[in-house]
């Protein structure tokens, strides 16, 4: 999988993407990600991305020139699945959203920035606009890196064991049950005994009993039945 990520701050990648599980997968060659600087894009002397609104309003508005360019360059080389704008005002992104977009090939996402951009770009150039959630970050570079990790980890190959997104909390509309490792005591706070049994069956059973108890405590929405997200 490919991911072009084009924003006016590619220094906020520069720490998500050079650590730990995405730096792996990179390296493995199992992901391209590539942070383009809108400004490289530009068409004015002075590397101008943004200017003052038609009709009068504060704040300035990401100009489209540049960006029709940088994906109309990236669309020249290679064809894209997506092309995704994360902006608060979005389709709230989820589990199951990552889970799509990990299966395709290639994915361009554009960091909105400022007051907004052209609603041209919106309307003409963007596939599809996600939220990571409601509230208002001063960009979409954390929203973009957020998506990322999420998306990149789902890749087959990228986490250890193959297993393990697979029982992940929301992947089945359950949270993870409670995990323990030892000592299995630790002054007097003791491992649920049947962990320790060595029944695999019963543990299994233990687990899920747990999940669905955590899920019904925590997100009972995720139960609910329009909420399943299954059509
Ligand atoms: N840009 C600003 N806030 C955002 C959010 N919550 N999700 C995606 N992009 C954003």
């Amino acid at each position: 999988m490919r991911i072009d990520i084009l924003t006016l701050f590619p220094g906020m990648f520069e720490g998500p993407f050079s650590e730990s599980i995405l730096k792996r997968a990179t390296e493995k060659k199992l992901v391209e990600i590539h942070v383009h600087n809108i400004r490289d894009y530009s068409t004015d002397k002075h590397r101008r991305v943004d200017d003052y609104p038609f009709g009068g309003d504060a704040g300035m508005v990401m100009m489209i020139e540049p960006i029709y360019k940088a994906i109309k360059t990236l669309k020249k080389e290679r064809a894209y699945d997506r092309v995704i704008f994360t902006t608060p005002d979005g389709e709230l992104f989820d589990q199951k959203m990552a889970n799509y977009f990990s299966t395709l090939q290639n994915i361009i996402i554009l960091c909105g920035h400022y007051k907004g951009i052209d609603q041209r770009i919106r309307d003409h150039l963007i596939d599809q606009e996600v939220s990571i959630g409601n509230y208002v970050l001063t960009g979409g570079e954390l929203a973009a890196a957020v998506m990322t990790d999420a998306i990149v980890r789902l890749i087959p190959g990228v986490l250890h064991d193959e297993t393990s997104a697979l029982t992940d909390s929301f992947q089945d509309d359950l949270l993870s049950p409670p995990v323990y490792t030892r000592p299995c005591n630790f002054k007097g706070w003791r491992v649920p005994e049947i962990l320790l049994s060595g029944d695999d069956g019963k543990i299994q059973q233990w687990k899920l009993e747990k999940a669905i108890e955590r899920t019904k405590k925590r997100r009972p929405d995720l139960l609910d039945e329009e909420n399943t997200g299954k059509d």
